[in-house]
């Protein structure tokens, strides 16, 4: 089994506007390259291509649209997103949700110029769903612990559980990841435990004040 995972969701928080997020960014390098843990930072959209050339970790987009090169205009399609560097790309965050038909087409794209997809899910029902479109991983994130103090490891362990062993029944290529509230190592080193192969989180890190030291703490376990 690979090294857990730790993907840094810069969301759209005023931290990471502009250079704030090559400041970011050159963090989770600095503390992958020290530690050797797997960090994927993911800023906004219109930082991806600048922080994929900055940086030597992985980065991901947040989102992508169903859309193949061409007449699309002001869409993100998941060529562009390979072309300026970035290797994956979150689909449907809780805070950014589209239909099951967008979703399949997304991922249908992103295997089309290989980047790895991340599809987001409030529940295991979703996850199940979603494992059906064969992502890379599905990530389990309840909407009402997203950006609070409690970890989803902490106020509902059940849910990634169920979640792990939910996705493995119906795919044994789809990882599960699980987020919301995950803020440090203890709580990714029970995520892992839980049968989680890592975490997808944002405000730990983002609004810490010290977000590398953020980074260090939560790797400290896997
Ligand atoms: O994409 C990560 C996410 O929605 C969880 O956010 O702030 O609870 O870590 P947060």
């Amino acid at each position: 089994m690979s090294k857990p995972v730790v993907i840094v969701n810069f969301k759209a928080y005023r931290e990471v506007d502009g250079k704030g997020a090559d400041t970011l960014a050159t963090a989770c390098a600095a503390v992958s390259e020290e530690t050797g843990a797997r960090i994927i930072a993911v800023p906004p959209t219109v930082e991806l291509g600048r922080v994929a050339r900055l940086v030597g970790i992985p980065v991901f987009a947040q989102n992508v649209d169903p859309y193949a090169p061409g007449s699309a205009t002001g869409w993100i399609t998941p060529s562009m997103v390979k072309a300026c560097g970035a290797v994956g790309t979150l689909i449907n965050h809780s805070e950014h949700q589209v239909q099951q038909r967008i979703l399949e087409e997304c991922v249908k794209l992103c295997k089309g110029c290989d980047l790895t997809t991340v599809i987001c899910s409030n529940d295991v029902k979703s996850a199940v769903r979603a494992a059906g479109l064969r992502p890379d991983y599905v990530a389990v994130e309840p909407p009402e612990l997203i950006g609070g103090d409690i970890s989803v490891t902490a106020a509902n362990p059940k849910i990634v559980e169920d979640t792990v062993e939910a996705v493995r029944t119906a795919s044994h290529s789809v990882s599960v990841l699980c987020g919301a509230g995950v803020k440090t190592g203890k709580d990714v080193r029970t995520a892992v435990d839980l049968g989680a192969q890592g975490v997808l989180l944002a405000s730990g890190v983002v609004k810490a004040k010290d977000p590398a030291g953020a980074l260090r703490d939560l790797v400290r376990y896997i």
